[in-house]
């Protein structure tokens, strides 16, 4: 059944579904496996639906090739071009919403500190609106992000399991969220109790409202920080750029599938336009069929 050009189409598409199944996987993969404290996982939606998207494409284009249904094919062009131009849009978008911004390295700590005045631009605006704001503070604090941040050790004098204390804290690596929703800013200054209670006192530097937001209140820790913005923004920066590197994988190859398709589909028009017409007399009366 698969001969010449459309048989080409018909590999090509019947690769690029292969392709589709791992997109589709890993995406719906991600958004189960997700932990609770992202509350970003809306961001995992992409995935699959370039997955699906692909899948139902190359599906198109296998079914267009294999049974030579010439309309089905055009379609199948068609939405491909689309897919393409789409996908560079959504690449181009990820990369200019998130070119500014990161964490900053200080003096005696392991981790990074996030400030919102990093951050500038569209995803900024979004995340600190207000109503968007309480959205997003909420579920870290219904998801209870920083509840996972506690460790102990056991006290040698007592043997009772007590905080990690904070040289050891200080030694750790925290996610964005951990360092600017869960602790005050290093630059406050306040004495560490554990990961979540901090006594405030101490020298101010340069002093940060980020300071007075701070609260012990385990439902409040630092959820209205500017800190906490900036280390939700880090994170989303941390995942679009994971998921442009997915993005630009497979933008790569839908191209190189749609070259081929798309130099197979005229070449099989022409073969089609070049028979002799005692061959081609069958055909004209089902147009919408490919003819060899
Ligand atoms: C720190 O101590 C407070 C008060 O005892 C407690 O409620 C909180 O869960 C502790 N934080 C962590 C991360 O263990």
């Amino acid at each position: 059944m698969l001969r010449g050009s459309t048989g080409i189409i018909g590999v090509v598409n019947f690769i690029t579904f292969l392709v589709s199944i791992p997109i589709l996987g890993g995406g719906i993969w991600l958004s189960a496996r997700a932990n609770n404290t992202d509350c970003l996982r809306f961001l995992q939606w992409p995935i699959i639906i370039i997955g699906v998207t692909i899948m139902v494409i190359s599906l198109m284009g296998f079914a267009g090739a294999c049974y030579r249904i010439s309309w089905l094919l055009r379609l199948y062009l068609f939405a491909m071009f689309f897919v393409i131009a789409a996908l560079l849009g959504f690449i181009v978008f990820a990369f200019a919403v998130t070119d500014r911004g990161h964490g900053q390295v200080i003096m005696n700590r392991e981790f990074l500190e996030y400030q919102l005045s990093d951050y500038s631009g569209w995803l900024k605006d979004r995340v600190s609106e207000p109503g968007y704001w309480s959205k997003i503070s909420a579920c870290l604090r219904d998801a209870g992000a920083c509840k996972g941040m506690a460790r102990y050790v056991r006290d040698p004098t007592t043997g009772m399991l007590v905080p990690e204390p904070a040289n050891r804290f200080y030694g750790r690596h925290l996610s964005p969220i951990q360092s600017g929703c869960c602790k005050p800013p290093t630059s406050c200054g306040f004495t560490y109790v554990n990961e979540t209670l901090w006594t405030a006192g101490g020298v101010t530097a340069v002093p940060d409202p980020d300071c007075g937001r701070w609260s012990n209140n385990q439902q409040q820790l630092c959820y209205e920080c500017g800190s906490c913005k900036a280390g939700v923004l880090a994170s989303i920066r941390h995942s679009w750029r994971k998921a442009s590197v997915i993005n630009i994988v497979v933008l790569i190859i839908l191209v190189i599938v749609y070259i081929i398709a798309c130099a197979a589909f005229r070449n099989s028009k022409r073969i089609d336009n070049d028979e002799p017409f005692g061959v081609n007399r069958m055909t004209k009366a089902r147009p919408s069929r490919l003819h060899f």
